[in-house]
């Protein structure tokens, strides 16, 4: 990070996927009131999530990232976000099984609001108009009102997330979040006729609790059964937002995005002279960065430089997106080219972007078959260079949402329109989530043993 750095620098910078907010006044004024607005997280959060990324980067943690790929403002309820929070931490049990160590739980949620788009506009029925970028740009509507971009959205949208993060602190810390409880959660999923194959593990998960309760570890005993870590992320792709909630941290005297612990860059957005990449390099969060089929050598090489020159731990996770079939194809250079420049990065699986089809029945899916296959290509490559696998990034919903088709309470292309409630791209739902967590639990052990093996 060097000291010659403003939050607004990236005004200066080539910009893409952002709004031209047509009225400029209301623009400011969205920003000026938004700079008096509390910051959403404090530095100190950031900066433990940091270190416990760093564990990650050196195989002590385990990361699973999740979430809306959009979050929405009328989708926004209490309800949905303690189903997701809950789905996260049955989740988190079962990788925390398969991998032995702790995993950091770190939810798309609370800012996840603006969206990248592949085409600037969008056409139905010959009728051609600006393309929905998420609700705190325009709305979704399909008028030519709906898609103006406007900036008090951002007011909505922090509003929003402020209530959002509270309850995410109330869960956390207020029992809810008990290891005791999310286990009687988890299972409801194991107890289903056509999940057998997972039951055997979570018996074993129930044998370690009641070995843990026998033993006199409980949550009244023991706070760090009761309580969990939570941390929020988002893509920081409306600028104008994240300048308005970037603070100076009176402790360490270093930048912060105040608007979630971690911040991510998109596969569209990452452009080592770009705007985006300006603004992320000089704030101390963790940094997400995207890395799509297009990512060459010489960009990523750019990029660490940039994002973290000084090597930090836990400042950077690589987001790897391929596509089912395709990570061969690109993730071992990529490995390489961390490997020659010493660069200290967690690497993440993202099996949701490179993995969307239209299905026959026209919605925009997801093949759960696709989702573990990629998975499964990220582990075997990392085992075979010797490096660590450190985490996953899924879009899920705590939600019996039918928006990816498969998993063993088998979605099919038909179930699609019964609960397709995405604002943007195919979620996994509830079950399809735990399932995944399952098979990656399974990858995870056989690291385990690999690396056992090799010692
Ligand atoms: C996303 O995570 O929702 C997204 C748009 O990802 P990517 O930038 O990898 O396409
Ligand atoms: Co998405």
């Amino acid at each position: 990070m060097t000291a010659i750095w403003s939050k607004n620098d990236w005004r200066a910078k080539p910009r893409v996927q952002m709004p031209d907010y047509p009225d400029t006044d209301a623009l400011r004024a969205a920003e000026t009131q938004l700079a008096k607005y509390p910051p959403l997280v404090f530095a100190g959060e950031a900066r433990r999530l940091k270190a416990e990324l760093a564990d990650v980067a050196a195989g002590k943690r385990f990361l699973l990232q999740g979430g809306d790929c959009a979050e929405s403002f009328a989708e926004f309820s209490a309800d949905g976000i303690r189903d997701t929070f809950k789905v996260m931490l049955q989740m988190a049990m079962v990788l925390t099984y398969g991998a032995k160590v702790p995993t950091v739980k770190v939810g798309r949620m609370a800012g996840q609001f603006a969206k990248p788009r592949s085409a600037a506009t969008e056409t139905i029925s010959g009728v051609e108009l600006p393309s929905y970028r998420g609700d705190i740009i325009n709305d979704i509507d399909f008028t030519p009102e709906a898609r103006i971009p406007d900036p008090a959205r951002m007011l909505q949208a922090y509003t929003q997330a402020a209530a959002s993060l509270n309850l995410l602190r109330a869960f956390s810390t207020g029992g809810f979040a008990d290891i005791h409880r999310v286990h009687s959660w988890t299972l409801g999923f194991t107890e289903k006729d056509d999940a057998e194959k997972y039951r055997d593990m979570a018996n074993r998960i129930q044998d370690s609790l009641d070995f843990m309760t026998a033993a006199g570890l409980t949550s009244e005993t023991n706070h760090e059964l009761s309580t969990v870590d939570f941390y929020t992320s988002h893509e920081a792709l409306l600028l104008e937002y994240e300048e308005a909630l970037c603070r100076l941290d009176s402790t360490s005297g270093k930048w912060l995005a105040g608007s979630g612990h971690m911040i991510w860059i998109g596969d569209r957005t990452r452009q080592p002279d770009g705007a985006h990449v300006e603004f992320c390099r000089g704030v101390q969060n963790p940094i997400g960065l995207k890395c799509g089929p297009s990512m060459t050598e010489d960009d990523l090489k750019l990029l660490m430089a940039r994002l973290n020159p000084g090597n930090e731990a836990g400042r950077l996770t690589l987001i790897a997106r391929f596509g089912a079939g395709k990570v061969g194809d690109h993730l071992p250079k990529l490995i390489e080219t961390v490997r020659r420049e010493g660069a200290n990065v967690v690497w993440c699986c993202d099996p949701m972007h490179g993995n969307t089809i239209k299905s026959a029945t026209g919605y925009k899916t997801r093949p759960f078959e696709s989702v573990l296959r990629e998975v499964q290509e990220f582990f075997a490559i990392h085992r075979a260079a010797g490096t660590v696998p450190g985490g996953v990034h899924f879009e899920m919903t705590g939600r019996d949402v039918t928006e990816c088709t498969g998993g063993v309470r088998a979605v099919t292309e038909e179930d699609l329109s019964s609960r397709y409630h995405t604002a943007c791209d195919p979620r996994l739902n509830a079950s399809q989530a735990l399932e995944l967590a399952f098979l990656v639990a399974e990858e995870l052990s056989a690291v385990r043993e690999a690396n056992r093996a090799a010692l």
